[in-house]
């Protein structure tokens, strides 16, 4: 299982100790949420952000673009350093140009599911995909509760990805914390990101280790 801290969650004047904690803890990837008060009311961040990201971290940039028609800024945020980057199914009606576009640059492309998506969506475009992100919570903020119905579509997407033999992964956002960690395990989710869980907490790092914990001691 992958983690990926995301820094929404984290004290907003201090990245370079998100970015610390991140490593220290182990994660495989930071998460990096960019909402525009459009596509989700909120607004976060953006290239300017993943840029001085990218210059302080090795870790690989996993930017999820909360943004409608996200295919305008794809260069940018390329050029800043995202090595990973999802898109909205239900803000992108050129999905398939749109992953062509990232996979040629060398960027890994996921496609984001709100949680009243059905997975089956996504049919056609499965075996273009590096990853399929599904969401545990409507997207817009940290700090929400978790939708097990994630759980379910995780499965029905893990059961498609092996019935094609394909190798997609599955991520998963929103609500995620020790509490469900391993029925996350367990449904066929490679990578979990976790905001509140990570950074509400006195020791981030700590809190990776724990979460990585409860995945190993459930497997
Ligand atoms: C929600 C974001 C999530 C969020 C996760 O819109 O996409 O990445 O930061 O935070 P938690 O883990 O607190 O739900
Ligand atoms: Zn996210």
């Amino acid at each position: 299982m992958k983690i990926a801290p995301s820094i929404l969650a984290a004290d907003l004047l201090d990245l370079g100790g998100a970015v610390a904690a991140a490593e220290h803890g182990g994660a495989d990837l930071l998460h990096v949420d960019v909402m525009d008060g459009h596509f989700v009311p909120n607004l976060s961040f953006g290239i300017p952000v993943v840029a001085a990201l990218a210059r302080r971290t090795r870790l690989p940039l996993d930017v999820h673009l909360m943004v409608a028609n996200p295919d305008r800024l794809l260069d940018d945020y390329v050029a800043a350093g995202a090595s990973w980057i999802t898109v909205h199914w239900e803000a992108a009606p050129h999905l398939h140009r749109l992953v062509m576009h990232l996979r040629e640059r060398g960027v890994r492309a996921g496609v984001a599911l709100n949680p009243a998506t059905p997975v089956a969506v996504l049919d056609d475009l499965l075996p273009d995909l590096d990853y399929v992100l599904v969401m545990s919570v409507d997207p817009g903020w940290s700090g929400q509760t978790f939708l097990p119905v994630a759980l379910e579509k995780a499965g029905k997407l893990r059961d498609a990805i092996a019935r094609r033999r394909l190798a997609v992964e599955i991520e998963m956002d929103g609500g995620i914390g020790p509490q469900n960690i391993a029925a996350v395990a367990a449904s066929g989710v490679a990578i979990a990101v976790a905001g509140s869980e990570v950074y509400r907490q006195s020791d981030p790092a700590a809190a990776i280790r724990a979460l990585r914990s409860r995945v190993e001691a459930a497997a």
